[in-house]
């Protein structure tokens, strides 16, 4: 406990407080309220965790940790702050904890403004350190995979379903469409004639529509993988690199001026553009892709390029006009990353 001037005070306070909360303590107990903790064993779970929660996680938690105190997982909570161990499972009485809650020093308050904990509340969190302070193990986890995300779960390749005979299946997509279309008793469109499949295509894969000499030459081709050689030479083309990287370029937010009021021109983003159309009309692997942008200059040294992509972590907005180097700028790229991974995952390198 920290020296205080108002000690006795605080003391005293704290004995008045105590004598409260063991009034209350008492009165709650007498009552048959079901949900109530005193009397009988706290639940972590149902009585002291929702306490926590409203009123110390928003200081203590995974996002915040006021003086290296996080209350929200078990190991943290027991292993103390700044000031070492607050909990003493056992001894409510001697947890700097109680002391704070309880409020009695203006100075170690907890929260620190604002209204303090409800006598009863108090009391709630004193009982259960008194009885342990035990946690639940099912609320770990609670606290911590908060998400059910498709991207945290393994890979697993599913069978492929059964063509019916009415659908035209000529590869396994096809199949899942298929399938999802007659779970919904739909029928597959009739096949889009060869006119609109290469406008469809080209400007998919380039943003360009086709050349009329391109579209004459795709009409004459009867042979069987027309469409197949269409394709390749669409991602063969220089446009390919150009349309695909603008997707990459909003998920850097990519900009050739500053943005915000100070909207100044960045006369050298143009290196770090081109780097992306290289690397789509290359079929960079993702993960040398990425590994690139976030930290090219370490992971690739006699490469000039990889010096090159690491535009991506300037390649946003900037407050002020200024070149942003704050060491949280490369976490925020990571996350980007990952947005990214989402947004665009199904690029060509895949
Ligand atoms: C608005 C933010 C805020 C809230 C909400 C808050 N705290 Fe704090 N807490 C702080 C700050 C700031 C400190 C460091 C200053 C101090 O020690 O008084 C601190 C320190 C502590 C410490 C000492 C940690 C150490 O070792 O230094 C404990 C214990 C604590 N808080 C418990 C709680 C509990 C329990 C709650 C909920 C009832 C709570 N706090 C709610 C901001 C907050």
């Amino acid at each position: 406990m920290r020296w205080s001037p108002h000690g006795l005070l605080r003391c005293w306070l704290s004995l008045v407080t105590l004598a409260v909360c063991v009034s209350v303590a008492r009165s709650v107990a007498a009552e048959p309220e079901p949900s109530s903790a005193t009397g009988n064993a706290v639940d972590f779970n149902r009585d002291v965790r929702p306490l926590l929660a409203k009123h110390c996680f928003s200081c203590h938690g995974a996002e915040r940790q006021e003086s290296d105190f996080r209350l929200d997982r078990r190991d943290d909570a027991l292993r103390g702050g700044a000031n070492g161990v607050a909990i003493l499972p056992g001894k409510a009485q001697e947890s700097p904890l109680t002391d704070r809650i309880a409020g009695a020093d203006p100075d170690l308050r907890m929260p620190p403004k604002g209204d303090l904990l409800p006598p009863e509340a108090v009391a709630v969190i004193r009982t259960w350190i008194d009885q342990g302070a035990n946690w639940s193990a099912d609320s770990e986890t609670a606290a911590t995979v908060k998400v059910d995300h498709w991207s945290l779960k393994p890979l697993v390749r599913p069978a492929v379903p059964r063509a019916t005979a009415s659908t035209i299946v000529q590869n396994p997509i096809d199949a899942f469409v298929a399938a999802t279309l007659g779970e919904h008793g739909l029928k597959p469109s009739v096949e889009a004639d060869r006119r609109t499949l290469i406008r469809r295509v080209a400007v998919d894969l380039t943003g360009l529509p086709p050349t009329p000499e391109e579209l004459a030459k795709f009409l004459a081709d009867t042979s069987p993988d027309a469409y197949e050689l269409l394709v390749d030479r669409l991602l063969a083309s220089p446009r390919y690199g150009e349309r695909w990287a603008r997707h990459w370029m909003d998920v850097a937010h990519f900009s050739e001026t500053h943005g915000n009021d100070q909207d100044r021109p960045r006369p050298n983003a143009w290196p770090y553009r081109d780097y992306l159309v290289h690397s789509f009309n290359a079929d960079k692997p993702y993960a040398r892709f990425v590994g690139e942008q976030v930290a090219g200059d370490v992971l690739y040294p006699d490469d000039p390029q990889a010096t090159v992509a690491l535009g991506f972590l300037a390649a946003g907005i900037c407050k002020k006009g200024a070149f942003c180097r704050h060491a949280w700028l490369r976490w925020h790229a990571v996350a980007c990353v990952c947005g990214g991974l989402a947004e665009i995952g199904l690029a060509k390198s895949g």
